[in-house]
């Protein structure tokens, strides 16, 4: 709506601006007056003076005897009242007229030599009632002549605006008149009428500009009436004829064109589309207008509008075709462009793609980082960091490893790879990127406040460097809780093999006999060679993992309590497990190294009799493997509930010592146990006497060397002002001697002086 009301304005203004453009160009020869009287406009090849005008057929006589002047056509007394360069003329007619009372005719001539009366514009026009004109003229050399009657006898009879018969009467006029007589008369008989109708009267008149109305009837008709006059250059024959002719009228950029309308015969002028002015005139014809500063010119919207001599010209800008006119083909985009366009779209759309699904996963994993480093916080990350960070760096400690290692590592913790649930978590086998098989323990919840145990549990752990405990290999502290890594011990637990009749070949007393010494040698560790005395508390067959050699590896330290040195017994929620818990702490709740001595009893009471702890298959009095155990010794009767095939003659000695040794560590008071340094020495000892003297160097010379090879990756530890003490004092026990005179070592001295410079 807006827009076209603008286009309109816009059209309008450029009409009045081409209007004026037209006024101001050429209209009459340079130097002749242009205009006569009430004539303002007189264009060549009309002129007023001699040299003005193309030849005497368009000559005005402006006569200045009248004022102001009128303008005549040629020596005639016809009034020129316009000129139009369209091939018109509008001249003034004489009315002939005939009255009753002066009974006298006035009948009228008009001849306008070349031109000829238009015969579209005009009519020829009877007024009057009872009243007939005639109409006579030539055609070449034909005589024309045609009537017209009008009659009424009441001035009510006749119509305004209605010339049919009734007080008016008009008909057409042939073309090509140029000469004409025209007359009015009235029918003597009527003269009743003349009261309202004095006078008959009878005129050609531009049907334009005369509208009847019953005034006319009664009141005097003017005595001129306008009538359209065609004219035109004649004489030379049609356009193809004139174009070659020396008079050719039309100049340069000018158009020679014969108008239907018009009867005048010739041709006429125009100007090319794009000028104006006047076009009989050389240099008449004027570029004076700029199309595209007009806002004329009509453009497509992606073209570009070019003003040349006479019009304009529409380009259409890069990657368009076409003419660029708006009602032309306008500019289309070319093929390449157009590809251009779609692939542009298209890449812009993958673009947008992407950028946004990667701001998605950049949000996301952001959100997962920060998560990650929330839990890193809550589970003490920082704080086993900074743990870490003092030992310096060039040691085999825990490594922290990030979550997506141990994701990759266990198939994102398939449940498949579950190879053991425990009351502490879950352990699953999974491989590192080295292949190397690690065991992962996801551990449960963790209570916030135990978090700083749980990053020193970690720290010691991951020092402990002992062949019988299960490496720590690191953690992971970026899930919700913390997973452990562990070397994967391949040959199952303990429990396993003594219990697991089906598969499982009975393991040979001396093995059990080894297994007891190693576990006894770790606990030993843990509670007087660690740095800080470490309660395993939950000392179990199925805490004790066997590798292919039947080697003990000592595990699940997840509810193992760090005791501080000047501590000797810890006040704790029972903790432990059914058959092998301490009754003295299940009692006092009062935790020692002395729970551990227990449990480790129990362990042996398996070790020997191959019976599960606590059955219910069992009768009544069998059901607590320890009290049918005590119960045995006590009666003498030991050796009946040995497991068959492991007692024979040669260990029933040693056999008996052991159930002596187990006895004592299932005590009810712990202060009776032996500590675990004891049991192990025992242990120790009596395995060594098993053997003969030469296997057991071979062996020791073995074990020490791989002990030593071992410690070699022992941590440089640096000045850990905190730590010192302990590492001090674990310098002390880290050599253990057993009897026998034979040395376990656990620590290699000159490492161990290493620590301290
Ligand atoms: C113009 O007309 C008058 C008479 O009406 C005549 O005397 C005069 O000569 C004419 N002028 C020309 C240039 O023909
Ligand atoms: C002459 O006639 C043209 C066309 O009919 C008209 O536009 C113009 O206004 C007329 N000029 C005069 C002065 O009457
Ligand atoms: C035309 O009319 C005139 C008289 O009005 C007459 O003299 C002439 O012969 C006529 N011409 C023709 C061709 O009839
Ligand atoms: C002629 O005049 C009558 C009334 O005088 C009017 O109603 C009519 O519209 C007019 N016709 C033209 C074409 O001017
Ligand atoms: C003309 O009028 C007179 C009286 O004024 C009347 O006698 C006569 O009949 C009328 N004639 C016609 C033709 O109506
Ligand atoms: C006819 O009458 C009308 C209205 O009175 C007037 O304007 C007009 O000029 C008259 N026509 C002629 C040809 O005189
Ligand atoms: C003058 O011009 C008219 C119209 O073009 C033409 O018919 C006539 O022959 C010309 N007269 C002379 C003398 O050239
Ligand atoms: C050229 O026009 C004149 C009149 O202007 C005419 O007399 C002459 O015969 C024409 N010449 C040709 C070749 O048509
Ligand atoms: C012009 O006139 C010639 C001869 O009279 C004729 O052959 C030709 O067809 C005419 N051209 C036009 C466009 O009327």
């Amino acid at each position: 709506m807006g827009l076209s009301t603008e286009m309109s304005l816009r059209l309008v203004v450029a009409q009045l601006l081409l209007l004026m453009v037209a006024n101001a160009a050429l209209i009459a020869k340079p130097g002749c007056r242009k205009e006569c009287g009430e004539l303002d406009s007189i264009p060549y090849p009309f002129g007023t003076e001699a040299g003005c005008y193309l030849n005497e057929t368009f000559l005005i006589n402006c006569s200045t005897r009248y004022s102001p002047p009128r303008p005549f056509l040629r020596k005639s007394n016809i009034l020129v009242t316009n000129i139009t360069m369209e091939g018109r003329l509008q001249v003034q007619s004489l009315v002939s007229k005939d009255c009753y009372r002066k009974n006298n005719k006035t009948p009228a001539n008009f001849r306008i030599g070349q031109f000829s009366i238009s015969e579209t514009q005009n009519k020829f026009t009877v007024i009057g009632c009872n009243s007939y004109g005639y109409i006579r003229g030539k055609i070449g050399e034909k005589n024309y002549s045609a009537g017209c009657i009008s009659s009424c006898e009441r001035p009510e009879d006749v119509t305004d605006g209605s010339c049919s018969g009734f007080g008016c009467c008009q008909i057409d006029i042939p073309e090509g008149l140029k000469r004409i007589r025209v007359e009015a008369n009235s029918f003597k008989s009527g003269q009743n009428v003349s009261q309202f109708n004095p006078c008959s009267y009878a005129f050609v008149i531009e049907a334009s500009q005369f509208n009847f109305s019953s005034s006319n009837l009664s009141s005097t008709i003017a005595k001129r009436v306008p009538t359209a006059v065609d004219w035109a250059i004649t004489g030379q024959g049609n356009c193809t004829e004139a174009k070659n002719n020396q008079s050719y009228a039309c100049k340069e950029n000018a158009v020679c064109y014969e108008p239907a309308d018009h009867s005048a015969g010739g041709y006429l002028c125009k100007c090319q589309d794009g000028y104006q002015g006047n076009p009989y005139l050389s240099n008449g014809c004027k570029d004076n207008i700029d199309e595209c500063k007009l806002g004329i010119a009509q453009c497509h919207d992606h073209a570009d509008c070019v003003d040349i001599e006479g019009s304009y010209r529409c380009e259409c800008s890069k990657g368009y075709n076409g003419d660029g006119k708006q009602d032309g083909k306008g500019c289309i985009p070319n093929q390449l462009s157009m590809t251009m366009i779609v692939l542009g779209v298209g890449l812009g759309f993958v673009m947008l793609l992407v950028v946004s699904s990667w701001i998605y996963i950049m949000f996301k994993k952001r959100r997962l980082i920060k998560l990650k480093e929330k839990f890193f916080q809550q589970n003490g990350g920082f704080l086993l960091q900074q743990q870490l960070s003092k030992r310096s760096g060039t040691c085999d400690t825990a490594r922290i490893f990030n979550v997506e290692e141990l994701k990759n590592a266990t198939n994102n913790f398939d449940e498949k790879r579950i190879i053991g649930r425990g009351g502490y978590g879950t352990v699953y086998k999974g491989f590192l990127i080295d292949n190397n098989p690690v065991a992962i323990k996801k551990s449960k919840i963790v209570d916030q406040s135990q978090i700083e145990q749980f990053i020193n549990e970690v720290t010691v752990l991951s020092q402990i460097n002992h062949r019988n405990v299960v490496k720590l290999l690191g953690c992971c502290l970026e899930t919700e809780v913390p997973l452990l890594v562990y070397e994967y011990v391949t040959n199952g637990t303990l429990f396993e093999h003594i219990h697991n009749n089906d598969n499982a070949p009975t393991i040979p007393w001396e093995t059990r006999l080894r297994i007891a010494a190693e576990t006894a040698g770790v606990l030993s560790y843990l509670h007087s060679g660690a740095a800080t005395p470490i309660i395993h508390r939950d000392v179990k067959s199925s805490n004790i993992l066997l590798d292919d050699n039947f080697t003990a590896k000592v595990s699940d330290f997840g509810a193992s309590k760090l005791v501080p040195m000047d501590v000797t017994q810890l006040s704790t929620m029972v903790q432990g497990t059914l058959g092998y818990l301490d009754p003295e702490y299940l009692h006092t709740s009062q935790l020692t190294e002395k729970s551990d001595v227990y449990s480790f009893g129990v362990v042996l009471v398996e070790l020997m009799t191959g019976k599960k702890v606590v059955s219910f298959d069992r009768p009544e009095e069998e059901r607590s493997l320890v009290r049918h155990f005590l119960f045995s010794l006590k009666g003498g009767s030991v050796f009946e509930i040995l497991e068959n095939g492991t007692v024979n003659d040669d260990n029933k000695d040693e056999m008996r010592e052991v159930a002596e040794l187990a006895r004592r560590c299932l005590r009810v008071k712990g202060e009776e146990r032996p500590t675990m340094k004891e049991v192990a020495m025992e242990l120790e000892g009596l395995r060594r006497m098993n053997k003969h003297l030469w296997d057991n160097v071979e062996v020791n010379i073995e074990e020490t060397e791989h002990l030593l090879s071992e410690t070699s990756y022992a941590c440089n530890y640096g000045d850990v002002s905190n730590s010192t003490a302990a590492y001090n004092s674990m310098k002390d026990h880290a050599l253990v001697s057993f009897d026998g005179g034979h040395t376990m070592t656990l620590f290699e001295p000159s490492t161990t002086q290493k620590w301290q410079e």
